[in-house]
């Protein structure tokens, strides 16, 4: 809508305060037709109003009196009218019926720096942020008290998380103050508008553009469609991958969120012939926070379909400050969920059950959380988030019991997966501790504890802050005591907290949180963070050694095989690949002989000065990030993963996919790392030896096809 001729109602409830008169002052000066409107007089008025602007300073005595005008502002909504709710006024959407969530922080605060919105890249091109071609937008400060209000640690349940906060030079991500709700139809900006106090000119500038950006988008109503609220349709959150779909750093065939945040993957499940795969889900924006559990489906292991939101945290509830990682099982038929709720400095396990068969609807359990007592025979660790450090879950029957473990740390002594016994998953018995490491070896905390049984001997895996150990040998479930055989890593570079699904024909498949090796800041820019490994399918050997491989199915990626080669590789012969790509497989069966080192030189620019290598020497596989990226904020360190000695070839298995390469040797060991080339053409592919001559008995590479 052209903006000369917007209308705008310029809404209060009682005589103007000085806030609101600065504020209506400013809006008639910059828009042209502004009349107030008292809320009383809402209802007679057809005004023809194209957007109402409710702009208030003032605390509220309650709230409760606004739901008399709920009728009115419904009737202007349904009538196509659009609504601006700036500072305190944002705390109306419960009793406006605008959303049942409030705000949780609310009041007044000083302003030591300039302040402003951290819009969400997202978003960038939204309405509301047109002419500013930053997403830090600086609005009010520095040096003034301002009233606001914010959701911090909890998220609206039906807006999109339009921005956050910008303080000085830092992000804010967790202080959300500029939500959508609806087809665009209600705005709230609950912080850094305030028009009371003198501000810089360019703040001034700043905060008025973005009010008026908000009011004549209001008028228009033409939200893009990645900005139709929430919870969103399968087809929505398709919208949100479709806007990032460009980023070279998003994989053409490792499981990504849509947009936003993603961490563990959660509730792993084959259902009714569907592999399930939920996750640790922030939908407010790129960081770790509230977090829900997202949910795709797939039929094959390797293409998979976004499903709505599973979990949302409750309010009201022990999960109100997060849905955290959790597993599912099939109770005789109902597909149940054990999840960490998180509430103040209290996390507790919550149940739920699915109440359809495609596992999208769940229904918490009313007597949430299903333990409440933390064991008194041993000290939990308490720290500074946690009362007591006590999260994530693994769950498995034996006849008519189920057993879980849970993850935690004995203060003083180490990490701690804690042994649980039930009959009905709801009412839980503490058994003991299966197993207590040793907190120089094994870490102080261990997350997401996971038990794989595999027949005569278990597998226990945790996860303690750093890296994935993993225990072989065999658990007493009665003592409880875990009788560790040998340990080792899973993986030896940006993995954690994996999760495994159980498939009907008895394999343990695993994915694990591949996460950002990059700054939060080029996170908050980019969109998204983090992806989740391709499915391993974990096994142990004849000779009793845990087995890591790429599931079969990954096979039917290969698109088009670029390169195969086989013969002896001096260090002065040409490169025997020479060829592009930065979604790949490539497979190499390789003897040193007389080489130091056999290389993969992968997403390397023409010149090859970006570039990462796969090295194999006798002792280790390096994945050198010392050239990685041109972008210093990207640069990391290499990752090593120590070999046995072996007398035969040693197979590397490396899948390129833009921003990582996850690399599997013998079948056995793992490495996977995060890079961020910064060239388009970084995407050349090489094999060399160094040191004399290697015997490359195969080496195959193909393209493999994008899962979208
Ligand atoms: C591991 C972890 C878990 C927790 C979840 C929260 O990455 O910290 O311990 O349940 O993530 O998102």
């Amino acid at each position: 809508m052209d903006r000369s001729s917007i209308r705008v109602g310029f809404v209060h409830d009682g005589p103007l305060s000085s806030e609101q008169r600065v504020a209506y002052d400013w809006c008639r000066d910059a828009l042209p037709t502004v009349e107030t409107v008292s809320l009383d007089r809402l209802r007679y008025v057809d005004g023809g109003f194209d957007a109402l602007w409710w702009h208030r300073g003032e605390p509220f005595d309650d709230t409760d009196w606004i739901a008399d005008h709920r009728p009115a502002i419904e009737a202007y909504l349904a009538d196509g009218g659009g609504l601006l709710l700036t500072l305190r006024a944002l705390e109306a959407v419960p009793a406006l019926g605008i959303d049942p969530v409030a705000p949780d922080a609310a009041g007044q605060e000083w302003l030591g720096e300039p302040t402003g919105v951290l819009a969400k890249s997202l978003y960038a091109d939204h309405p509301v942020f047109a002419g500013f071609d930053d997403l830090r937008i600086h609005t009010r400060g520095p040096e003034v008290e301002v009233p606001f209000a914010r959701y911090e640690r909890i998220l609206p349940a039906r807006a999109d998380v339009l921005a956050s906060t910008v303080r000085g030079g830092r992000d804010l991500p967790k202080a959300v103050s500029l939500v959508s709700w609806g087809s665009g139809s209600v705005l709230g900006l609950g912080a850094a508008v305030s028009f009371a106090h003198a501000t810089e000119a360019g703040h001034a500038t700043r905060r008025g553009d973005l009010v008026r950006n908000a009011l004549a988008f209001l008028a228009d109503r033409e939200p893009p469609a990645t900005a139709r609220g929430r919870p969103k349709t399968p087809e929505e959150l398709g919208t949100l991958r479709d806007a990032l779909a460009d980023d070279p750093h998003r994989p053409a065939y490792h499981f990504a969120p849509p947009a936003n945040w993603l961490n563990d993957p959660n509730g792993l499940i084959e259902w009714d012939g569907r592999y399930h795969l939920f996750y640790q889900y922030n939908p407010g924006g790129p960081y770790h926070h509230t977090i829900h559990w997202g949910h795709a489906v797939s039929d094959d292991l390797v293409h998979w379909t976004d499903e709505p939101v599973a979990l949302t945290p409750s309010s009201d509830g022990p999960d109100r400050d997060g849905c955290w990682s959790g597993c599912a099982v099939d109770d005789d038929g109902t597909p149940t969920v054990l999840y960490t709720g998180g509430r103040d400095r209290v996390q507790l396990p919550c149940l739920a059950t699915a109440a359809d068969g495609d596992l999208r609807t769940w229904e918490k359990h009313p007597g949430n959380p299903v333990i409440e007592d933390l064991p008194s025979d041993i000290d939990l660790l308490s720290t500074e988030h946690w009362a007591a450090e006590f999260r994530d879950h693994s769950i498995w029957r034996d006849g008519d019991v189920w057993y879980q473990i849970i993850g935690s740390g004995v203060d003083g002594v180490g990490g701690a997966a804690l042994l649980y016994r039930s009959r009905d998953l709801r009412e839980w018995e503490y058994v003991g501790p299966a197993l207590v490491g040793d907190r120089e070896g094994a870490g102080s905390v261990w997350e997401c504890p996971e038990l794989l049984d595999f027949g005569d001997r278990q597998l226990l895996h945790v996860s303690n802050y750093d890296e994935v150990q993993y225990f072989l040998g065999t658990l007493d479930a009665d003592e409880p005591a875990f009788a560790v055989e040998t340990r080792g890593r899973l993986d030896y570079g940006d993995f954690y907290a994996p999760q495994s699904l159980r498939d009907d024909d008895g394999r343990y498949l695993t994915w694990g949180w591949l996460y950002e090796a990059r700054p939060e800041r080029a996170q908050w820019d980019a969109g998204w963070s983090g992806m989740l490994s391709l499915p391993r399918h974990l096994s142990l050997s004849a000779d009793g050694q845990l087995q890591q491989r790429p599931v079969p199915e990954l096979e039917t990626l290969r698109a088009e095989r670029l390169a195969s080669y086989d013969g002896t590789l001096a260090p002065t012969d040409p490169d025997p690949l020479s060829v592009r790509g930065d979604a790949l497989e490539l497979r190499a069966e390789v003897r040193l002989d007389g080489a130091d080192e056999f290389g993969l030189v992968v997403r390397a620019s023409p010149t090859g000065r970006e570039r990462t290598a796969v090295r194999l020497t006798d002792e280790e596989l390096v994945v050198d990030r010392s050239a990685s990226s041109f972008d210093p904020e990207s640069a990391a360190d290499d990752q090593r993963m120590p070999l046995p000695e072996t007398s035969g070839p040693v197979e590397v298995r490396a899948f390129v996919d833009r921003s990582v390469v996850e690399v599997f040797v013998d079948e056995r060991r793992c490495l996977t790392g995060r890079i961020y080339p910064t060239r388009p053409d970084s995407e050349r592919v090489s094999a060399y030896a160094s040191g004399g001559e290697a015997t490359v008995e195969s080496l195959d590479v193909w393209r493999l096809a994008s899962i979208r």
